[in-house]
């Protein structure tokens, strides 16, 4: 029902398809019993640092950006560490894929329907996770912010998107476990679906998604 007139379907990359919380995870007794606190706050200034660099008009690109999260993390949980903090960088490049999305995007795909990526993550990052996951050959483009130099949630952002698969927006579902990413998308006109795999609460903002599932 919510694939109605729908030729493409665009997923974002963190949180929807990989699991951030999977590169710490593989180095837990190295961190010790903070490791879930450190993953937390990891993304969780990885994504405020995007929001500020843009607002700031500072971009600089998302692995510049997760590595100066990472940073802030480490130091406050007093982990001074740089054969870790290398570890986990590299973690990011080939991150656990989520449970359905391999057998998902092949059923899209069986179907016909376009499949994109639509990222913060740079070109390399996103090319690196699909292989190590993959579902590289499932996917038909990687679209990310570092071609218009600015993060999600800018509209230029989901602009892009409709430019590269040369479609109206209403024409593209855009999945998203990031609910304020759904928020955006949707309030740009995409047909936006959360994907709440954490079962969180309704965001509050201008526009909300038009669906919203459990997993892919
Ligand atoms: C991304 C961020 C939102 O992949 O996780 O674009």
């Amino acid at each position: 029902m919510v694939l109605n007139n729908i030729k493409a379907c665009l997923f974002d990359a963190y949180g929807t398809l990989f699991d951030v919380h999977s590169a710490i995870d593989r180095h837990r007794v190295r961190i010790g019993r903070d490791a879930e606190r450190v993953s937390a706050l990891w993304r969780t200034k990885q994504l405020e640092y995007t929001w500020l660099r843009s607002l700031m008009g500072a971009y600089a690109n998302f692995w510049q950006v997760t590595g100066e999260a990472l940073d802030y993390a480490l130091d406050t949980f007093g982990l001074h560490d740089a054969a870790l903090r290398e570890d986990l960088m590299r973690a990011y490049l080939n991150l656990d894929c989520y449970p359905e999305v391999k057998d998902t995007l092949a059923a899209l795909k069986q179907n016909n329907m376009r499949i994109a990526v639509l990222s913060n993550g740079t070109r390399s990052m996103i090319g690196a996770a699909t292989k190590a996951a993959g579902i590289e050959d499932l996917i038909d483009g990687i679209y990310t912010v570092d071609d218009v130099g600015v993060y999600k949630p800018h509209p230029k952002v989901y602009q892009l998107a409709c430019e590269r698969l040369h479609l109206p927006p209403d024409r593209i579902s855009f999945h998203s476990a990031n609910a304020w990413d759904a928020a955006g998308a949707a309030h740009f006109g995409l047909k936006a679906v959360w994907i709440n795999r954490l079962s969180h609460t309704p965001e509050r903002l201008p526009k909300g998604p038009a669906a919203d599932l459990p997993d892919l």
